[in-house]
């Protein structure tokens, strides 16, 4: 990591694709390490950004004004809570990021290229991006089961803006993480979501290793 204090971790994947579960996973091979490790996500992770996460997820609004509170959001997630931590040498393990809004709003919502390159390059024109981005790629179908049997084990019946969209549009959000991961080149790292969590436990030891 050269001279640069603090690392950046971003995960990324569909609904069910097992960021939370790898997050914690990831927190405790850190924390082993003697790190200290500031655990956050998006939208949200700054008093601002959770305001925005909720209508985000839950207000009717268009796709313009999705992407660009997504990236409203995500500035002060970087202002307040992700460079702060860098500064003081943590472990930032935030679940998901920018490459959410090419999936999702680009290729989700089908909103222009550019516009989403110029949000991503704007909003980190004075400080620094992800250092390693895992993308924990599943079928939609496959998605939408584990989401379905997540809800009935917890009770949760609240249903957000994007769990409502069809296979279609997660199909959609797929090739788009392809493309995110393909950008980043050796910053990507690619995992079959339909391992077992132990296999994708031990892949993810080996590659922290090599950051
Ligand atoms: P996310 O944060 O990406 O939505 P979670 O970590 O909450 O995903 O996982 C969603 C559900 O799928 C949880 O019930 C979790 O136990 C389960 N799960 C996660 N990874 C796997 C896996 N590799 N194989 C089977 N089930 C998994
Ligand atoms: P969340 O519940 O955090 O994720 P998950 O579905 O993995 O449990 O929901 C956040 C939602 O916000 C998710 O559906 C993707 C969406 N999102 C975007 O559309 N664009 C973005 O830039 C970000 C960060 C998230």
């Amino acid at each position: 990591m050269g001279n640069q204090t603090g690392l950046f971790v971003v995960l990324e994947g569909m609904d069910g694709s097992g960021k939370s579960t790898h997050l914690a996973y990831l927190q405790r091979l850190f924390e082993t390490k003697g790190r200290s490790v500031r655990l956050t996500r998006e939208p949200g992770g700054s008093e601002f950004a959770e305001v925005i996460r909720q209508q985000v997820l839950f207000a009717p609004m268009g796709p313009w004004t999705e992407m660009l509170a997504v990236a409203a959001a995500r500035r002060d997630h970087l202002e307040k809570t992700i460079w702060p931590a860098l500064a003081r040498n943590e472990v930032v393990l935030c679940d998901r990021f920018s490459d959410s809004t090419w999936a999702y709003q680009v290729r989700g919502r089908g909103l222009p290229e550019a516009a989403a390159l110029s949000l991503e390059s704007w909003v980190l024109t004075d400080g620094r991006g992800p250092d390693a981005v895992f993308y924990f790629d599943l079928p939609p179908e496959v998605s939408f089961e584990r989401r379905a049997a997540r809800a009935s084990a917890s009770g949760e019946t609240a249903v957000d803006r994007f769990e409502q969209e069809d296979l279609g549009f997660y199909g959609r959000v797929r090739q788009g993480y392809v493309e995110a991961a393909a950008r980043r080149g050796s910053k990507s790292h690619w995992i079959d979501a339909t391992q077992s969590i132990e296999k994708i436990q031990s892949k993810l030891q080996a590659m922290i290793s090599n950051i």
